[in-house]
This record gives C-alpha cells, sequence and structure tokens, in this order.
C-alpha cells in the first residue's frame, strides 16, 4: 500500500481517496508511526498531509525522521512539505509567508520539472489550490525546484539524489486542475505502483480481517438502519461468516415512506441471515416528547438505541460483536481521526459510545471507505444497484429533519411531502444525479390562501445537494419546472402544508441536514 501520514490535515481523507481511484490502496496512519511498523505494512510510497501546525513550532507533529531513510518515494503536501524540507533539506528554512495563499492561483513548471515524472501530462501552466500560512522560504540544500507559483516560489521541489518531493500545493482537491495526473504520477511513475486496487482485492482482505476479529464460534449483531452503509456492512458479514450474523432492525417511527419493507424485501430476497425487526415507534416517540433541541433528540435516540439493542444482543447467544456501517466521514466529523484534530461538529450517535456500553466489541468493516466506495463494494456483494444507490439517511431520521416538536402528526406530514418530492425526482431521472435529497419540516406556521380561504399552516423546505463526499456540498440546481410540480402537488396532496422553500446553501457554510 502507500501510506498516507495524517498530520491533521481537513484533506487526509481526500488524499487516500484520489490514491485508490487511482488503483492503489491507501491507508491513513498516525503521522508518528514507528518505522518498524511502517517496514511491517511493506509500503511502496509514503504521503505526508497538510496539516494545521508550523513546523517551527516545538510541539508541532513529526514524523519519525527514520522513515526518510527507508529508500521509499515520499510525497510530502502543503505541511508535509515543510517538515521534510525542514528534516532533510535547511532546518530553519521554513517561516511564515509574506502573502498567505488560499484558493485557486496559478502554477508554473520550471524547465527543470520537463523531463520529471512527477508532471508528466501536466502542461507549463496550470490552475491549483493553496491553501497555507507558512512557506519554505530557500531553496533547501540537496533539492531543485519544479515549479512557482504567484506567491510562492517554491510551490514544488524534489531532492536531488532520491525521489522525495514537496509540494505546496494540494493536488488531493478537485480544484487543481492536473491534482489527480500528479498524484497518478507519483504513485505510478515515481512509486512504480501496479494500479490495479479495486473493490474485489478491499472485499478479499475485509472477509479475511473479519473472519480473524471473530474467529470460530463469534457471533456479530448487525444494526440496520435502513440506509446503505449498514445494509452493505450485514453484506460483507454474511460473506464473512455466514448465518453467524444476526441483523436488527430497529423501526423508530422514524424511517421514511415505505423504508421498513424495502429494507425486509431485500434482504429477505439477497441474504441467508437473520433478520429481527423490532417496532419500537411509540418508545422513541415518548422519548421524544417536548424536545426540540437537535443534539438533545440525537442522544435521546442514541440511548434507547443502546437500551433496545442491549435486549435484544443479550437474547442472542453467543453474542460477542456489534457490527457498524460507520464511513469513513463519520469518523472524521465526529472528532475522532486519527490524532482526532476535526472539530465535532454533530455528534453521530452511531459513533462510539454503543459497544462500550453494550459489552460488545466493535466491528467497523467500512470504517476507511467514503460513500461511493461502500456502494461499488455492496455490488461487487451482489446488491442490487437501486439498493445500493440510495441516498443516505441519518440514523436519528425524520427526528432531525422535523424541526421542532417530533409528533405523529408532524412526522406523517414531513414522510408525505418526502415521499412526493424523491417520487418526482426519481421521475425526472435526477435522483442519482443527486447527492442526497429530503423535505423538511420547519416549526413555522405561515398565512396563504386556498379557494377563498385563508390559511395559517405548515412549511416545507426541500433539500437537495450535490456532493462526492458529504464533507462537502452543494446545493442542486434542480430544474424550476420539476421544483414547481413537487410545491404543487405537496400543498395539495398534503394536508396541513401551505408553503414550501426550497434551500439555496451550500455546505460550508450549512450543513446537509437542518439539525
Ligand atoms: P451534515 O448535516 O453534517 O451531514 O452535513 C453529512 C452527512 O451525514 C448524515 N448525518 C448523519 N448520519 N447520524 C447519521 O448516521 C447522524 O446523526 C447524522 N447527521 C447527519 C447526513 O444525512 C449527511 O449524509
Amino acid at each position: 500500500p502507500v501510506l498516507v501520514f495524517d498530520f491533521g490535515s481537513q484533506y487526509v481523507q481526500l488524499l487516500a481517496r484520489r490514491a485508490r481511484e487511482a488503483g492503489t490502496l491507501a491507508m491513513i496512519v498516525r503521522h508518528d508511526l514507528p518505522v518498524e511498523r511502517v517496514r511491517e505494512l511493506n509500503p511502496i510510497g509514503l504521503i505526508l498531509s497538510g496539516g494545521p501546525a508550523s513546523v517551527y513550532d516545538p510541539s508541532a507533529p513529526r514524523c519519525d525522521p527514520r522513515i526518510f531513510d527507508l529508500g521509499v518515494p515520499i510525497l510530502g503536501v502543503c505541511y508535509g512539505m515543510q517538515l521534510l524540507c525542514d528534516a532533510l533539506g535547511t532546518p530553519g528554512g521554513v517561516r511564515s509567508a509574506e502573502t498567505r495563499e488560499y484558493g485557486r492561483t496559478h502554477l508554473h513548471l520550471l524547465e527543470s520539472a520537463a523531463n520529471d515524472p512527477l508532471f508528466t501530462g501536466v502542461p507549463p501552466e496550470s490552475i491549483v489550490w493553496m491553501s497555507h500560512g507558512d512557506q519554505v522560504r530557500e531553496l533547501p540544500n540537496g533539492f531543485r525546484a519544479l515549479a512557482r507559483s504567484g506567491d510562492c516560489p517554491l510551490a514544488a521541489v524534489v531532492k536531488t539524489d532520491r525521489p522525495i518531493y514537496g509540494l505546496q500545493f494540494h493536488p488531493e482537491v478537485v480544484h487543481t486542475e492536473y491534482g489527480q495526473t500528479i498524484l497518478s504520477n507519483f504513485l505510478k511513475r515515481v512509486c512504480h505502483a501496479p494500479g490495479d486496487w479495486n473493490m474485489g482485492t478491499f472485499l478479499e482482505r475485509a472477509v479475511e480481517r473479519i473472519r480473524c476479529q471473530v474467529g470460530e464460534e463469534g457471533r456479530v449483531v448487525c444494526g440496520l438502519s435502513g440506509g446503505v452503509d449498514s445494509a452493505v456492512a450485514a453484506a460483507l458479514l454474511a460473506r464473512a461468516i455466514g448465518d453467524r450474523v444476526v441483523c436488527v432492525l430497529v423501526d423508530n417511527g422514524l424511517l421514511r415512506a415505505g423504508e421498513r419493507d424495502a429494507v425486509v424485501a431485500a434482504f429477505r430476497d439477497h441474504f441467508a441471515v437473520e433478520l429481527r425487526v423490532i417496532d419500537a415507534a411509540d418508545r422513541f416517540l415518548e422519548r421524544l416528547q417536548g424536545v426540540t433541541d437537535p443534539q438533545e433528540k440525537r442522544i435521546r435516540i442514541g440511548h434507547l438505541f443502546i437500551e433496545l439493542f442491549r435486549n435484544e444482543a443479550a437474547a442472542i447467544p453467543h453474542a460477542r460483536f456489534l457490527a457498524q456501517g460507520t464511513l469513513y466521514p463519520d469518523v472524521i466529523e465526529s472528532g475522532g481521526g486519527a490524532d482526532g484534530p476535526a472539530a465535532t461538529i454533530k455528534h453521530h450517535h452511531n459513533v462510539g459510545g454503543l459497544p462500550a456500553e453494550l459489552g460488545l466489541e466493535l466491528i467497523e468493516p467500512l470504517r476507511d471507505l467514503f460513500k461511493d466506495e461502500v456502494r461499488k463494494l455492496g455490488i461487487e456483494l451482489g446488491l442490487p444497484a437501486w439498493f445500493v444507490g440510495r441516498h443516505p439517511f441519518p440514523g436519528p431520521g425524520l427526528a432531525v429533519r422535523c424541526l421542532g416538536p417530533v409528533e405523529p402528526r408532524r412526522l406523517e406530514i414531513l414522510r408525505r411531502a418526502d415521499a412526493i418530492f424523491l417520487e418526482e425526482l426519481r421521475a425526472a431521472g435526477l435522483y442519482d444525479r443527486t447527492g442526497q435529497a429530503f423535505a423538511v419540516l420547519l416549526p413555522v406556521k405561515s398565512v396563504g390562501v386556498m379557494g377563498d380561504g385563508r390559511t395559517y399552516d405548515e412549511t416545507i423546505v426541500l433539500r437537495s445537494v450535490d456532493t462526492d463526499d458529504f464533507m462537502t456540498a452543494d446545493w442542486s440546481r434542480l430544474p424550476h419546472d420539476l421544483l414547481a410540480k413537487v410545491s404543487t402537488r405537496i400543498v395539495n396532496e398534503v394536508p396541513g402544508v401551505n408553503r414550501v422553500a426550497y434551500d439555496i446553501t451550500s455546505k460550508p457554510p450549512g450543513t446537509i441536514e437542518w439539525e
């Protein structure tokens, strides 16, 4: 594999993702992984990520300096570049830049880059993405400059005697025009990666790992949320240990229209594992009574999940493990990355807490994957395309889309509006082209006129976003005709709603969900 050393960059997982897109397995590791461990993993290349620290700060994160002598190609990005220039070139050569550079800028390749494998296929001028306050100010000893940008004379450097590269810009970000070319060049032309890694290989290894962890006897409880991730996790477990996995679907009364039936049907048709459905809608509603604070909703829902799981798991003989469909973005956004530098933005109740309380060991086979990779894995496991293509759905379900109090009447309004929106989106052929689309019910009433009468009714917001990774997202430019049709249908068909709005906020600054 290629190892990506995590120095706390918000883009670290993108580096891994781009490498995988180029057909090379990339694994994210702690920034200070000792060289002995690195050697055991037998990497063909190392990537040092960016990060918020300054290398001249005594407490800045550093790597084991012995990794520079492994003879393995290294690519340092942003902070990673500064670190290796400081360590291998001229100590003290990194300082705060005169002009901080954020955003798009022009990269100019120098003549020395003409024959360098890293820049094969990259034109002399292109757009790159910068985000830094520090920079390497003087050419470090033993390095050659390969490129400059407007405010950064050393935008790319290479060590003269070894394949050790530094890039001040971020090749992993889509705004860098030739970023994927540069990363592919590093992997294929510098590290000589075969480029044949795919979901098939991931699957084999994942199955092996699960068998190892679970052993010959252990049984696994797998919580199904109704979403894609937990279903793929269940399918993977079924492949690895067959009927020793017991799936539990908690119907919390917060699922979308028809969702419970769809999951039950998909499971009946595709797996030979046991599926237990717990009817708990009333209990969840009772717990949520009068609660309007979003985090409080999540916490209460999470706690009740734990209670129900504890009871269910206790009734399954030899159940020693709990499987969850946690994805990489969940881990990052819950502040649980390798070094935990990312801020906690929302408490995703499906990360942490649960297994400790249950006394079960946790299995998270999808922990390193991105959403689109999980979908590919699902297909590889034989799940139908329509099933794995479904938009993600948050664990706390409609509770976090029903702003204000969560009550049966309001949930029913939301469910019906949501179903209409999704039905029309599919009919327009746009469902698969949007990342996530849903309806939100606001705790706001407004005045309208229907027939000859004044109305004072509920407000539905339609939310649809385009996104690759759910870390950032842009609002979908849906056709006005489609929005008009959805609006008319909702107001006509869902009693109690007299106004429909469309959300035109991107993430950031908004989040995808409203709570
Ligand atoms: P946000 O709203 O944070 O959402 O931009 C990013 C992605 O995460 C999903 N999401 C959740 N998933 N439990 C989950 O399992 C949660 O509490 C939760 N909150 C948000 C959201 O639907 C989107 O796909």
